[in-house]
């Protein structure tokens, strides 16, 4: 449903992204991993065509137009503005008439509780919650998240993918960027390593431990990252 052609980015004579050809089916779930800098925010942008690639094609096919949902890394939410009147304002913004879907979202996340407060009021994660409401209101065949679970505790973290999860159950397509194990475990079916503006690698999640392999005798900074998954779980004997 996603075709990447050979796409090269250039901002200020800097490449920031070259030739990288690959293709995302529907339903997939991928995570874009790699170290700061690896291009995967540029990345992710041309997949949601926020962004043109300098040369190279993107081509996304899907049902009907603008069903792409992108929640951005930087909250952008309207301080003074109530969890409900966001609700509504994208609701409408995005034609959304199915109400029932709204409502499942919203105790999915675990809006409810807090549909009165102003986002002023939020703390980070439930800011967080309501950026990704918002960014799927209109129900996507295709979402795109940019480090979309940063500062989310574990029990919102929990309600964010269950609710992500569903979505990739009903075929929804998923592409995100974290470099967060937990999530990482708990979303991507498949995981691309960038590094320099290079796809460097793709493969299944179940079969990154071979994988990793491959980056053990590098010293990179993919090498320390890799090296956290074993600190993060393997340490408690998974
Ligand atoms: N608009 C821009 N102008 C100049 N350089 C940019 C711009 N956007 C990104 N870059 C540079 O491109 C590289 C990749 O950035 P980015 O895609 O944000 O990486 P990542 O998300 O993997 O950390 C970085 O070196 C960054 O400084
Ligand atoms: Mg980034």
């Amino acid at each position: 449903m996603l075709e990447l052609q050979n796409i090269n980015y250039v901002k200020k004579n800097k490449e920031i992204l070259n030739k990288i050809t690959a293709g995302v089916e529907r339903g997939e779930s991928i995570c874009l991993f790699g170290p700061n800098g690896a291009g995967k925010s540029t990345l992710l942008k041309i997949m949601a065509s926020l962004i043109k690639p300098t040369s190279g094609k993107c081509e996304i096919s899907l049902s009907t137009p603008k069903t792409v949902g992108y929640i951005p890394q930087q909250i952008a939410l309207f301080p003074n503005m109530s969890v409900k009147d966001h609700l509504k304002y994208y609701q409408k913004l995005t034609k959304q008439k199915d109400q029932a879907f709204i409502n499942e979202m919203s105790s999915a996340l675990d809006l409810n509780s807090i549909m009165n407060k102003k986002v002023e009021e939020l703390s980070g994660g439930m800011a967080r919650k309501l950026n990704l409401a918002v960014g799927v209101i209109h129900r996507p065949e295709m979402i795109f998240l940019d480090e979309a679970f940063v500062g989310v505790d574990l029990a919102f973290k929990h309600d964010m993918l269950t609710w992500l999860n569903k979505l990739n159950n009903q075929g929804v397509t998923i592409v995100f960027v974290s470099h967060d194990w937990h999530v990482i475990y708990n979303l991507a079916k498949t995981m691309w390593v960038l590094q320099d503006g290079k796809l460097m690698d793709q493969f299944l999640i179940k079969d990154i431990s071979k994988r990793e392999m491959d980056y053990q005798s590098e010293d990179s900074a993919l090498k320390k990252m890799f090296a956290l998954r074993k600190f993060d779980y393997e340490k408690n004997g998974n």
